[in-house]
C-alpha cells in the first residue's frame, strides 16, 4: 500500500459557493490523482465536498476538527460518529493553531484520537515545535513527547491506523519551509519512534505528511525524501493550479 497522501486544510477560508468550484477545478485539473488526496474543509462544506468526491476512490474528506465525546450537551460541537455518518473518512487533530487558539493539549488531542479511531475515522496527527525550540535545538525531544503523548495507551493496531503530519509551527503560513534535510531528519525521528514503540511494520507502513509553507516550487523536493510522504498544504491548497501541481509533485514519488 502506498504511503504517499496530499491534503489540504483550508482552514477557515471559502464560502461553500466558493469551496465546491475550488473542489470542482482541482478533480477537473487532476483527473484520476497519482497518489491519495483529501480535502480537509470548513465543517459547513462537508456534506457537499463529500457528495463530489464519492465515487472517485482516491480523493477523500477530513474535517478540521471533531469533539472528544460520543455525544451530548456540547453546543457547536461535531461528534465522530456525525462525521462518519457523512461519509468523511479523515480528521486533522492536534493542529498548532487549534492548540494555540483553543488550548488543545497533547492529552486532549489523545482523546480525541482514540475517540475517533473507535468511530472508524482516520486521525490526521499534527505535532511540531515552535521556532525558539528549534533555535535551541530541542526539536526532537518536543516533537517526540508530543507523539508519546498524542498516541499513549493506544495499540499498535490503532496506531496504524493514523496519518501523522510533522508541521514545524514556524513554517506554518509563513512562506518559509523546512529544510529536505530538516524535513527528513524529524520524520526519519517519529518513524523511529513509532517503531520502537509500536513496531517495524507500523512504523514502516506509516504516513509521514510535511506541512509548513509547501508550494508547488519546493514540494517535489520535499516528497523526494524517503520518510516524507507528501503534505499536508494551507494556503496553496486554495488555489487550484498549486494543489494539483502539488498533488502531481506527490505522484512522482516512488511510493
Ligand atoms: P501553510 O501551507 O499555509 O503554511 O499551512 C500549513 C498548515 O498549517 C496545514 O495544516
Amino acid at each position: 500500500m502506498s504511503r504517499t497522501m496530499v491534503a489540504g486544510n483550508w482552514k477557515m477560508n471559502t464560502t461553500p459557493t466558493q469551496g465546491t468550484a475550488l473542489v470542482r477545478e482541482v478533480m477537473e485539473k487532476v483527473g484520476n490523482p497519482p497518489t491519495k488526496v483529501v480535502f480537509g474543509v470548513p465543517a459547513i462544506q462537508l456534506l457537499a465536498v463529500q457528495k463530489l468526491v464519492e465515487g472517485h476512490p482516491n480523493y477523500a474528506v477530513a474535517a478540521q476538527n471533531m469533539h472528544q465525546e460520543q455525544s451530548g450537551a456540547y453546543t457547536g460541537e461535531i461528534s465522530a460518529e456525525m462525521l462518519v455518518d457523512a461519509g468523511i473518512e479523515y480528521v486533522i487533530l492536534g493542529h498548532s493553531e487549534r492548540r494555540d487558539y483553543f488550548a488543545e493539549d497533547d492529552e486532549l488531542i489523545n482523546r480525541k484520537i482514540i475517540r475517533a479511531l473507535e468511530a472508524g475515522l482516520t486521525p490526521i496527527y499534527c505535532c511540531g515545535e515552535k521556532l525558539d525550540i528549534r533555535e535551541a535545538n530541542n526539536h526532537e525531544v518536543v516533537v517526540g513527547k508530543q507523539v508519546e503523548e498524542a498516541l499513549s495507551s493506544l495499540s499498535p493496531e490503532q496506531v496504524a491506523k493514523i496519518v501523522i503530519a510533522y508541521e514545524p509551527v514556524w513554517a506554518i503560513g509563513t512562506g518559509v519551509t523546512a529544510s529536505k534535510e530538516q524535513a527528513q531528519a524529524m520524520h526519519d525521528h517519529i518513524r523511529r519512534m513509532i517503531s520502537n514503540q509500536f513496531g517495524s511494520e507500523v512504523a514502516a507502513n506509516m504516513t509521514i505528511l510535511y506541512g509548513g509553507s509547501v508550494k508547488p516550487d519546493n514540494a517535489t523536493e520535499l516528497f523526494a525524501e524517503p520518510d516524507v510522504d507528501g503534505g499536508l498544504v494551507g494556503g496553496a491548497s486554495l488555489k487550484a493550479d498549486d494543489f494539483a501541481a502539488i498533488i502531481q509533485a506527490a505522484g512522482s514519488r516512488r511510493s
